[in-house]
């Protein structure tokens, strides 16, 4: 049986079952095969630039790497579970396609910047599928808002009907949501942007290595600068992980909507069939479970985020194996997250609105109340505190004989106030409430129109 490269001389005893399930992780950091390879291929062109080994040496193992790049490709390594992790699986294939000078490799360089290093690379490299996939769903809603501007639906607060808006309007607050996501995505791109490679195990090392060479060519912009704390850093990940939680709490709020707005008792939308499911009992039901669990999918997020907190409290510097951890909860996080954006934009790509059931709840509902308070203010010039006053006992009356605003006739309004005119019902109507709110960011139609120009630019 092979050895691990790492096993030292001081163990005179090969490792217990226990240890090696315990240590193994290479079932969870095999995803950073790609980047191990990548990383170790710059560190050896440096190794031959400065001469550390000699060409010779060098160019027998990059070749093996990138024979064992095309072997990943063609998917036909076999990873061994007796070496740990993905680095001494790697270190232990260039051993058996280059022999001993494969050994070469690990010159002037730990596991310790090797695994943060490609970690690193990996976080990079996925932060631009993110970004990718929310930049999908923000078209799939912008879809949406071009086309209903004027698509009135109930606003809420408390999630009570409080004041028309327009479908666009609401899709566009998602929009906003999701773009300060990706800013906050590339922002911690921007922080995790140094290279750790050259750390060594903590102290740096002896070896004249030269790490602006290996930075640059692995696409950072710089080196670290403390070769402890490039190490025992993982804020990247926490930030990368709290920005992943964050988008899948706003997935599961638009999913929660979704939800309630699928539900009999609101009927706003028509789930698309390929993303329901039946009941194995009951044969009306059709079950928006693709939203349900993008809901549940953010709750496996949050505590990923806490997880990784707690690893780092009180984890002394530099290294320690608790840090393996991280990449199993960074990839848990991206997985769930990916999937979450993926699934909400072909549900938001293929959801029906049911207008009608839409403009009607706003009908039924007193959600112009406000404008006509406004109306009040405006046209009789009364103090709003008055105005709010009798556009309560209005809506009373009207509560108590079952009538919309609208349905009102001009001479129960009179009865709160004699000069209340004709020209009242103009602010009553949902759409025209709405085609109001003409202040900067608000829900009139030709204000949304512009907001959709400069959301298409900024993000699409
Ligand atoms: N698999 C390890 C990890 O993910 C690699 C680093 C191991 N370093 C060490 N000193 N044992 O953290």
């Amino acid at each position: 049986m092979k050895k691990s490269p790492a096993r030292n001389m001081l163990l005179k005893k090969a490792p217990s079952k226990l240890l090696e399930r315990i240590n193994s992780s290479i079932d969870v950091d095999v995803r950073l095969f790609q980047e191990d390879i990548e990383a170790s291929r710059v560190h050896c062109k440096m190794l031959i630039k400065t001469k550390i080994i000699s060409l010779k040496d060098g160019k027998k193992i990059i070749n093996g790497l990138q024979q064992i790049l095309r072997d990943v490709k063609k998917d036909k390594i076999k990873l061994d579970s007796k070496f740990e992790d993905i680095h001494m699986n790697v270190e232990a294939l260039l051993h058996s396609k280059i022999g001993p000078i494969a050994g070469k490799l690990h010159t002037g360089r730990s596991r310790n910047d090797q695994v943060v290093t490609d970690f690193k690379l990996w976080i990079k490299k996925h932060s631009q599928i993110i970004d990718d996939e929310i930049r999908k769903l923000q078209k799939a809603l912008i879809k949406i808002a071009k086309r209903n501007t004027s698509t009135v639906m109930p606003g809420y607060t408390h999630l009570q009907i409080a004041q028309p808006v327009s479908l666009a309007h609401h899709c566009l607050a998602y929009v906003e949501m999701m773009g300060r996501n990706r800013s906050r995505i590339s922002d911690c791109i921007k922080r995790l942007n140094e290279s750790p490679l050259g750390a060594g195990a903590l102290a740096g090392t002896s070896f004249p290595i030269d790490r602006k060479m290996t930075a640059r060519l692995l696409g950072f912009s710089k080196p670290t600068i403390n070769s402890i704390d490039s190490v025992s850093d993982r804020d990247f990940a926490v930030e990368f992980i709290f920005v992943l939680s964050l988008t899948g709490i706003h997935l599961s709020r638009l999913a929660e909507e979704i939800i309630l707005w699928s539900s009999q008792h609101f009927n706003f939308v028509k789930l698309p069939d390929e993303l329901s499911t039946g009941s194995s009992i009951m044969p009306q039901k059709k079950n928006p479970d693709g939203a349900e669990l993008v809901r549940a999918n953010a709750s496996s997020v949050i505590s990923n985020l806490n997880n990784i907190l707690s690893l780092l409290k009180g984890l002394p510097l530099s290294y320690s194996k608790d840090l393996q951890d991280d990449k199993r909860l960074t990839f848990n996080t991206y997985d769930n997250v990916l999937l979450g954006l993926q699934v909400m934009a072909e549900l938001m790509n293929k959801i029906k609105f049911n207008k009608k059931t839409m403009l009607q709840a706003v009908e039924e509902s007193y959600a112009t109340s406000t404008d006509l308070a406004d109306w009040l203010v405006k046209k009789l010039h009364y103090p709003f505190r008055e105005a709010y006053q009798i556009t309560g006992k209005i809506v009373d009356y009207a509560n108590s004989k079952n009538k919309s605003l609208s349905n009102m006739s001009l001479k129960e309004l009179q009865k709160f106030d004699n000069n209340i005119s004709n020209d009242i019902f103009r602010v009553l109507s949902p759409l025209n409430s709405m085609k109001s709110k003409n202040s900067f960011g608000g829900s009139a139609p030709e204000i949304v129109k512009k907001s959709i120009q400069y959301v298409i630019k900024k993000y699409l």
